[in-house]
């Protein structure tokens, strides 16, 4: 199967590096707009590329695209694909509004081809750890969730903090963990407040903070805290090298709390930590016994936090097997449909009620 990597930077290159290893792959090619990028590929992976896409899209052999480039093209690359008749695979976020993403999710339905979305937390061990706690009980039902992430990404000139290209702040760096909220708590959300405070960050039109709570249907309450300004500068490759001893208590944090009515699991991406604590009763207290305590090897990293490897792996032996998505395009659509809500909270002041999907 040939494979078509529509867009040649950063996270096109880490998709490229994966597909490399996957036996049913036996040709990639890379789209840009940009010449410099092709070249690139070309010299860093010795693949062809092409800086017109109908060239990409008109080979038959290429069955699946993977829509790496920046956010505002993720529409126009994902329905060019689906009308082709190709299978897509698309990046967060789906796209810079929340009509153009529906469209997206309704043309590959009306299409009935393949359409997941990059949400590779879902692959992340560490991750998915937590969701087997959940699935065999031990946490009860989960009631409250707070994720605090704070990351230094301050770059001028950078495309992903333009409301044109980047969309919004949300959707570029929260959604992943939007996304693993809603997977845990399995239940629908019904409201959505958001503030943000006003920026630190000079070289931003989007916003550089959040505090974001989701009201779930089953009377869960979620908290999302984000600040893109106060860990020390990071210099290295966010994908590639995501956790070192650079980061290791310089400011960068990513950690959930999540309390179920049994018990409550903790996770640390940055000091590689997931714990589980298991609730109980005693004459004089409700007791709370910490029973798990977890780790990992730093070389399992990758494994462990934005594990797009075994997500790229997947969706190329599912679709080379004719399988449906891990996780159908609607759901993560649910969750945009969270991020744009949060957005919009953020940015009327007001409660956004968001009613039953259809
Ligand atoms: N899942 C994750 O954890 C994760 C991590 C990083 C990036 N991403 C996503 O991957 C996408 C790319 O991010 P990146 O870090 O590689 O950015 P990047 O700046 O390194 O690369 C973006 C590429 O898109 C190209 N481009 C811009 N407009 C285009 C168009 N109209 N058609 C084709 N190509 C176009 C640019 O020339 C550039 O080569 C974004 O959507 C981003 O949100 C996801």
């Amino acid at each position: 199967m040939k494979i078509a990597v529509l867009g040649a930077g950063g996270m096109g290159g880490t998709v490229v590096q994966h597909l490399r290893e996957c036996p049913e792959v036996t040709g990639i090619v890379a789209y840009d707009i940009d010449e410099e990028r092709i070249r690139g590929m070309r010299e860093r992976f010795g693949i062809n590329g092409s800086t017109r896409l109908a060239e990409v899209l008109s080979d038959p052999a290429v069955k699946l695209t993977f829509v790496t480039a920046a956010n505002h093209a993720h529409k126009e690359l994902a329905l060019r694909s689906l009308e082709a008749g190709k299978a897509v695979m698309c990046e967060k976020p789906m796209a810079n509004t929340l009509a153009d993403a529906r469209e997206m999710v309704e043309t590959a339905e009306r299409l009935r081809l393949f359409f997941q979305i990059g949400f590779e937390a879902r692959y992340s061990k560490l991750y998915t750890k937590v969701k087997e706690w959940i699935d065999a009980g031990l946490l009860g039902q989960v009631v409250n969730t707070h994720c605090l992430y704070t990351s230094g990404a301050c770059e001028k000139n950078a495309w992903r903090n333009t409301k044109r290209e980047g969309g919004n702040t949300f959707g570029e760096r929260l959604s992943h963990y939007v996304d693993l909220t809603r997977w845990w708590i399995g239940a629908r959300v019904t409201e959505v407040f958001s503030a943000s405070s006003p920026n630190v960050v000079p070289y931003t039109e989007v916003h550089d903070n959040y505090h974001a709570t989701y009201r779930f249907e089953s009377g869960a309450v979620s908290h999302v805290t984000f600040y893109m300004n106060y860990p020390a500068t990071f210099r290295g490759d966010p994908l590639a090298d995501n956790i070192t001893d650079l980061q290791l208590g310089d400011g960068h944090k990513l950690r959930f709390i999540l309390v179920g009515t049994k018990g409550a699991a903790e996770t640390d991406v940055f000091y590689r930590r997931i714990k589980r604590l298991q609730f109980g009763d005693s004459p004089e207290v409700m007791t709370s016994d910490w029973v798990e305590n977890l780790t990992w090897d730093r070389k399992e990293d990758h494994f462990y936090y934005h594990n797009t490897t075994h997500q790229t792996y997947d969706i190329v032996r599912r679709v080379a097997k004719g399988l449906p998505p891990m996780t159908p395009a609607r759901d993560a659509y649910e969750t945009m449909r969270l991020c744009f809500a949060a957005e919009e909270s953020t940015n009327t002041g007001q409660i956004v009620r968001l009613a039953a999907p259809d």
